[in-house]
């Protein structure tokens, strides 16, 4: 990646990001919880969900209130508040209205979603079950993998019943062909499946001695590619044991409370010299989405120079191996995909460094 700028010196990001994430205090660096799962949820947060998730759990059906003559009121022992009319007929239940987590019976349908901050895992238009980044400036899919088609995801766009459901033994399956299962399969253990305000999807099986809550899947090993973590110009950097966002040497943060505000260019681009203009190389980092065109078999100045003759770019992304240029007109979503030992890096990585220098 190769970042417009005024007339710097040209830096290399790796070594400054690093730096940042070993001294400086701005950068947020959390450790993982747990050895195979990345979480970037605070203490506090967790505390709060167990709460929340035992009372609806040790629920038993107790009480039968009467509305009305003609309404019930059931709390099932799957954690499903149900009312109904007279006849039995269900005229609403909490199952149907979930928020970030679903509970083992409890569905996701054409008619729910689960929400938490700007993230959300949903049903699309095309029947595939999507998580999306839904900020204030932009919205982007990243996952399943948005670099490949559904078929290469094991996914189907060719049912249309929209329903997915985790069961009791810790399995889940979906209409559009999404299926995982819980690391602890079995009947007798309590799960939860949560999308957590970090934009991951991760089921939780309870400990009943400890109380606490394992990951025991995960939509993404590497929270890196869950798009917004560290906002505009921000690059998130993930180490074996912990997920970083630094700024681009010359920028810094927007908000220094609040990463998703992302990083503010300390100089300006004047379009009108673009004989001052020069870049600073970001290597093995790309920012995912919003090209504003791409070239094919182009040398690395020409490259540059569609980029400086369009006041739109203020980047390009460039493959030194098939000379591919990607021109950006915004930097979202920004990673660095460094191979660092006993990472998981997984396959959509994999892909988008063939890409990326
Ligand atoms: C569509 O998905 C539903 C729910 O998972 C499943 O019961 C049904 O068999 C699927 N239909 C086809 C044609 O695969
Ligand atoms: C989940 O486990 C069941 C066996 O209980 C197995 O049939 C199925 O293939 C597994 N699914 C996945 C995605 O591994
Ligand atoms: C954990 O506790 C729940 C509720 O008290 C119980 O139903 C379940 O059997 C227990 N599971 C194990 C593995 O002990
Ligand atoms: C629950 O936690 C305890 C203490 O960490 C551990 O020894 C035990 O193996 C755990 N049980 C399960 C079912 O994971
Ligand atoms: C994109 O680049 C190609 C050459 O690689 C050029 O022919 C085309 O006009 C460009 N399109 C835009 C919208 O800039």
């Amino acid at each position: 990646m190769w970042l417009l700028q005024g007339r710097f010196q040209c830096l290399h990001l790796l070594n400054l990001v690093l730096q940042l994430c070993k001294q400086d205090e701005g950068v947020v660096c959390q450790p993982r919880p747990s050895r195979e799962w990345p979480l970037l949820e605070s203490h506090h947060d967790q505390g709060r969900k167990l709460g929340a998730h035992r009372h609806r759990w040790r629920s038993r059906v107790e009480h039968q209130h009467e509305l009305n003559p003609s309404r019930s009121v059931e709390l099932l022992n799957s954690g499903n508040l149900v009312v109904k009319d007279g006849q039995g007929s269900v005229l609403w239940q909490s199952f149907g209205s979930p928020t970030d987590t679903l509970l083992p019976t409890q569905p996701i349908t054409k008619n729910s979603m689960l929400v938490s901050g700007y993230y959300r895992f949903y049903f699309d238009n095309d029947n595939v079950l999507k998580l999306i980044y839904d900020g204030p400036e932009i919205s982007s899919i990243y996952w399943p993998d948005p670099d490949k088609d559904v078929w290469n995801n094991l996914r189907t766009y060719y049912n249309s019943t929209r329903y997915g459901v985790l069961d009791e033994k810790g399995e889940f399956i979906a209409s559009d062909r999404l299926a995982f299962n819980a690391s602890d399969m079995g009947i007798g253990i309590l799960r939860r499946l949560t999308l957590d305000n970090d934009g991951n999807l991760r089921l939780y099986s309870l400990n009943n001695s400890t109380g606490l809550w394992s990951v025991t899947w995960a939509a993404l090993s590497n929270i890196c590619l869950i798009h917004g973590l560290c906002g505009k110009n921000g690059i998130c950097l993930y180490t074996e044991s912990e997920a970083c966002c630094s700024c681009p040497p010359n920028f810094e943060m927007a908000d220094a409370s609040d990463w998703r505000k992302g990083c503010k260019r300390n100089f300006n681009i004047n379009c009108d010299k673009p004989d001052e203009l020069t870049f600073m190389e970001l290597p093995k980092t790309d920012f995912w989405g919003f090209d504003i065109n791409v070239s094919n078999k182009v040398p690395l100045d020409s490259c540059k120079q569609l980029c400086v003759s369009d006041c739109n770019c203020l980047g390009i992304h460039y493959n030194c191996g098939t000379g591919k240029c990607y021109t950006k007109s915004l930097l979202f979503n920004g990673y660095n995909i460094r191979k660092l030992v006993g990472t998981t890096v997984p396959s959509s990585s994999e892909r988008r460094s063939d890409s990326g220098q």
